[in-house]
C-alpha cells in the first residue's frame, strides 16, 4: 500500500474544507460574517456521499444486503451518486428513480457508473403509481436480493450527519459558530448537524432553507399545509413530510425562490469561486435574509452603545456542484425559458456591472487645482468625478459646475476643486446594491458611488467607480 493513499475512494468522503465568503455578504461587516462548507469537494460531488456511504456500509452490517445484491433508490440524483460510488466499490447493483426535472448531466453522471435509471413524471402527487416514490416502491418489490435506501424514512440518513457532519464542522470550527443554515430536503443534513451541535452548545442557530412551492416554510411558521407547487431549483424541499425530517431541529426557516436561487448561485461562482449548484444559491441566499436580520439588531444595539463583541458567524452547507447543471442555470437560454430572466433583467447587483467596468476610477482631492482637474476630465473624456480624501467621499463634481463657478467669477483655475464638490446628485451603493436599486437612483436623476466600506461600523470609503444610466442600460441589453 502506498504511503499516504487512500484504501478507497469512500475513504475520501467528507472532511470538506470550509472557506470564508468574501465578497457576498460583505454588507454585513463587521457584524456578520458568512462561511461555506463545500460538500462539493466530496468525490462524488455532493453532501450526500456521506449518506450513501453511511447507509449502504449500516445495511451490510445488519445483513440488510448480501453481496451482488441491487440498491434501489429514489433520488434527485446526488444520493444516487453518493450510493452508487460506494455500490462500485463494494460491488453492488444500482437501480435509481429521478423525476424528469432532475438535469441531464445527473442522469448521464449515474449512467456511466453502471446504474440503470427509471425516469418519472414531477408533476404527479407522491401517491401517483407513477410518481418516483411509487416507482422505486415497486420496483424494490420486483428485484430479488434489492434493497430499498428509502433516504426520506431512513434513520441513517439523519444518523450519518450526526455522526460524521456535525462532528466534523464542530472541530474544525473549534466550535466558533453561531449559526448553520442548510437547505432542506430529506432534512437529514439539517437534523443530523443541528442535533449533534446543539448537544454541544445549544445556543447555536439552526437555519432551514426552503424553496417556494415546497412546504417546509408554512409548516414552520404557521403549522398549516399549504398546497405545493413545482419550482426549478432541485434538490431540496418537499411536497410530503419525510420522516427524516424533524421540523424542531431548526430555529428558523427561510424562503427562497428560483431566480434568488440561481441568481446567487452564479454569484457564488463568479465572485466567490465556488463551483457549486442551485440549492447552494438558495442556501447562501437564505443564509443573506438571516444575517441580515442579525447585522441589523447588532447595528442597533452597537448605536445604542452596548458592546455587541466578536462578528456572528454563519456557516452555510454548499451542496453540490454546478457541473451538474451546466444545461440548466448556468445556460442563459434555460433561465430565459424557464422566465427566469429577460432582456432588461434588474434582479442581479451593482457587482454585475462592475464586472465589466474594472477601469480604475478618476477621482481629485479637495486641494487639486480647478486647472487640473479639468485637464484630466479632458484627458479621459469624462464629465464628473469623485472628489475624496483617505477614506471619505467629498462629494462629486461636474463640468458644468466648475463652468459656472469659473462664469460667475466665484473660482479661478488655481482654486481648489473642494468647496465645489457636493453629494447632492450622489447615490452611495456598494457592490451588493440591487440592479432595481440603482435603477431607481437614476430615475430620480442621482449618478451612484460605488463604494467598499471598511473600519470600525464601515465608515471608512474608498470609491471603486462611478456609475450612471447608460451603463445600467448597457448591462441590461447584454
Ligand atoms: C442539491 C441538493 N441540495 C440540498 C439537498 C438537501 O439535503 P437533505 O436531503 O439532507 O435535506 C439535497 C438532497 O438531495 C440536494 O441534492
Amino acid at each position: 500500500m502506498m504511503k499516504g493513499a487512500l484504501s478507497d475512494v469512500t475513504k475520501a468522503i467528507g472532511n470538506t474544507p470550509i472557506v470564508k465568503l468574501n465578497k457576498v455578504g460583505a454588507h454585513l461587516a463587521p457584524h456578520v460574517e458568512l462561511y461555506a462548507k463545500l460538500e462539493y469537494m466530496n468525490p462524488g460531488g455532493s453532501v450526500k456521499d456521506r449518506i450513501g456511504c453511511y447507509m449502504l456500509e449500516k445495511a451490510e452490517r445488519e445483513g440488510r444486503i448480501k453481496p451482488g445484491g441491487t440498491i434501489i433508490e429514489a433520488t434527485s440524483g446526488n444520493t444516487g451518486m453518493g450510493l452508487a460510488i460506494t455500490a462500485a466499490v463494494k460491488g453492488y447493483k444500482c437501480i435509481f428513480v429521478m423525476a424528469d426535472k432532475q438535469s441531464e448531466e445527473k442522469r448521464i453522471a449515474l449512467r456511466s457508473v453502471g446504474a440503470q435509471v427509471v425516469i418519472c413524471p414531477t408533476k404527479v402527487e407522491p401517491e401517483d403509481p407513477r410518481s418516483y416514490y411509487s416507482v422505486a416502491n415497486r420496483l424494490a418489490e420486483e428485484t430479488p436480493n434489492s434493497l430499498y435506501m428509502r433516504q426520506y424514512w431512513n434513520p441513517d440518513n439523519p444518523e450519518a450527519h450526526f455522526v460524521h457532519t456535525g462532528p466534523e464542522i464542530w472541530e474544525q470550527t473549534g466550535g466558533e459558530l453561531d449559526a448553520i443554515v442548510v437547505a432542506a430536503g430529506t432534512g437529514g443534513t439539517l437534523v443530523g448537524s443541528s442535533r449533534y451541535l446543539k448537544s454541544k452548545n445549544p445556543a447555536i442557530k439552526v437555519v432551514g432553507v426552503d424553496p417556494v412551492g415546497s412546504i417546509y416554510y408554512d409548516l414552520f411558521h404557521t403549522g398549516k399545509w399549504p398546497k405545493p407547487h413545482s419550482y426549478y431549483v432541485e434538490g431540496f424541499g418537499e411536497d410530503f413530510m419525510p420522516s427524516t425530517m424533524d421540523l424542531k431541529a431548526m430555529d428558523d426557516c427561510v424562503q427562497v425562490n428560483d431566480k434568488e436561487s440561481f441568481t446567487m448561485a452564479r454569484r457564488l461562482i463568479r465572485d466567490e469561486g465556488l463551483l457549486c449548484g442551485g440549492s447552494s444559491g438558495s442556501a447562501v441566499a437564505g443564509a443573506l435574509k438571516f444575517a441580515e436580520r442579525i447585522a441589523r439588531e447588532r447595528k442597533e444595539l452597537a448605536a445604542a452603545g452596548h458592546p455587541v463583541g466578536e462578528p456572528f458567524k454563519v456557516l452555510v452547507i454548499i451542496c453540490d456542484s454546478s457541473s451538474r447543471y451546466l444545461s440548466k442555470f448556468l445556460n442563459d437560454e434555460w433561465l430565459k425559458d424557464a422566465g427566469l430572466i429577460d432582456r432588461g433583467d434588474t434582479s442581479g447587483v451593482v457587482e454585475d456591472i462592475l464586472q465589466k467596468h474594472r477601469d480604475e476610477v478618476i477621482s481629485a482631492s479637495p486641494d487639486d487645482a480647478l486647472g487640473s482637474v479639468i485637464d484630466r476630465m479632458k484627458k479621459h473624456g469624462i464629465s464628473q468625478l469623485p472628489v475624496v480624501e483617505p477614506r471619505r467621499l467629498v462629494g462629486l463634481v461636474s463640468e458644468v459646475q466648475v463652468l459656472n463657478a469659473l462664469v460667475k467669477g466665484e473660482a479661478t483655475m488655481k482654486s481648489p476643486v473642494g468647496p465645489l464638490a457636493t453629494l447632492d446628485e450622489a447615490a452611495v451603493v456598494e457592490r451588493d446594491t440591487a440592479l432595481a436599486t440603482l435603477s431607481q437612483h437614476f430615475a430620480r436623476g442621482k449618478v451612484a458611488v460605488v463604494v467598499d466600506r471598511s473600519g470600525e461600523g464601515g465608515h471608512d470609503l474608498s470609491v471603486v467607480s462611478l456609475l450612471t444610466k447608460i451603463d445600467l442600460i448597457e448591462h441590461m441589453l447584454k
